[in-house]
């Protein structure tokens, strides 16, 4: 019987795993420059955790079951509450805190482009700061890992404000605001008839309706925004103030272009102020990365509210665009050595592997005792730039033959010389 991989799950083979690790690394480089540190949480965490405030679509979403103890766990779908549950379980800790974690996650999600049931997600949190310099500089940590991924320019970022879309929606009459979001973030995947038939059903009238649609349908450059929000109250104005503050710092971080995009609320339930999310300019697929201010989570664990505010990127979208770009590509700068021991004795080669090993280069043992032309091709079939030939003949005059595989050069040259080169 073939066993086969499950749905929505993927396996990556070294061609692919090698660009995978290298755009982790280079997101790893930039958060670690922004002075962000790594964390680390369980695969599999209590159920309870999410019950509250992730929000129902991803609970129904989750990879769940009973564990022996009778104990109702979860594999981790986002690492948020992982996050904060860290967080908060430790009393020494001086804010503000920056942080972030590499988990792979898990959506019992229908699998499309870009979307599976286990994902990759680099996330990065500040705790501590409720200021709109942190929001800014959150977003600009996500906008500056995109651009050190050479994706400058083919992405655009849209932000909102929860906390100013529930005054815009107090305004426009709607007594219970947070209950119009998980509503509001469904706009663009719904018809618009059935947009504002859910509306209608949730109370809220026919004029209310169309001025909510009219602000939720266009995506607002900054200088638009104070025309758009003439007729609105002053503490809305002050909101809008704080968005507008935020976006201009962004916008030093970054070329991309940055969108007042009122119709971005997102799906989670814990956030509570701004809220961003990055697509393709080309609008064609998901979501790059998503995240926002989420300063009441902290309640769950303690009886503090801890302003937070952070985001994470998935790898799938990400491959995505850098196949798109004609980026889909490794080079490391490491030269590949294919070492053959063809000598009486059998441990001539390994001071030689170990030194190639040691210059931060990359040295390959024959373990299969093959004729020359057949390890020959194994060695270029797996894109090695030399090939070291170790015999009796050699080892007598303690040297190696030292054949170049790109230019088919081949010299002889003393062990000890060959080791102080690669030392340069
Ligand atoms: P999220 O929007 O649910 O946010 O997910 C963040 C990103 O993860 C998405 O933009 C997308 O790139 C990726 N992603 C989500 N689901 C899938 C999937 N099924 N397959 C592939 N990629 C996926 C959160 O998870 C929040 N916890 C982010 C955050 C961190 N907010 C504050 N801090």
């Amino acid at each position: 019987m073939r066993i086969e991989r499950l749905k929505g799950f993927r396996d990556h083979y070294p061609d692919d795993m090698e660009i995978r690790y290298d755009f982790i690394k280079k997101m790893m480089e930039t958060a670690i420059s922004f002075g962000y540190r790594m964390i680390d949480f369980p695969a599999l965490e209590s159920m309870d955790l999410y019950r509250l405030k992730s929000g129902t679509e991803l609970l129904e979403q989750t990879f769940s079951f009973t564990d022996k103890g009778g104990r109702e766990v979860t594999m981790i779908p986002e690492a948020t509450p992982s996050t904060m549950r860290m967080l908060t379980s430790r009393k020494d800790i001086k804010f503000p805190v920056r942080w972030f974690s590499i988990p792979k996650v898990w959506r019992y999600e229908e699998p499309q482009e870009g979307r599976y049931r286990e994902h990759i997600q680099f996330n990065a949190d500040m705790f501590g700061s409720d200021s709109y310099e942190a929001d800014a500089e959150v977003i600009g940590l996500a906008a500056t890992i995109l651009d050190s991924l050479g994706l400058s320019g083919q992405y655009e970022i849209n932000i909102n404000d929860r906390y100013l879309m529930e005054l815009i929606l107090k305004e426009l009459g709607v007594n219970n605001p947070v209950e119009m979001f998980p509503i509001i973030d469904k706009f663009k995947k719904v018809d618009l008839n059935d947009f504002k038939e859910r509306l209608l059903i949730s109370g809220i009238d026919n004029n209310s309706i169309e001025r909510l649609v009219s602000l939720l349908k266009n995506k607002i450059g900054i200088n638009d925004i104070d025309n758009i929000f003439k007729e609105y109250g002053p503490e809305i104005k002050d909101r809008l103030k704080r968005l507008k503050d935020t976006f201009l710092l962004v916008s030093n971080y970054t070329n991309s272009k940055l969108n007042f995009d009122f119709s971005v609320v997102r799906g989670l339930s814990y956030y509570t102020g701004i809220v961003f999310e990055a697509f393709d300019t080309a609008g064609e697929l998901r979501a790059i990365l998503g995240g926002g201010r989420y300063n009441d989570l902290s309640k769950l664990f303690i009886d503090e509210s801890i302003p937070a505010v952070g985001f994470a990127i998935g790898d799938a979208v990400i491959e995505l665009l850098l196949r798109r770009s004609n980026l889909w590509n490794y080079k490391n700068n490491k030269k590949k050595y294919y070492v053959v021991n063809i000598s009486s004795n059998p441990s001539a080669h390994i001071r030689i592997l170990n030194d190639i090993r040691k210059s931060g280069n990359i040295a390959i043992s024959e373990v299969n005792n093959r004729k020359m032309q057949s390890l020959i091709k194994y060695a270029e079939g797996n894109k090695c730039d030399f090939l070291i030939i170790i015999g009796d003949k050699e080892l007598s005059s303690k040297s190696i033959s030292l054949k170049d595989l790109n230019t088919q050069e081949q010299v002889k040259i003393s062990i000890d010389e060959f080791i102080k080169n690669l030392k340069k």
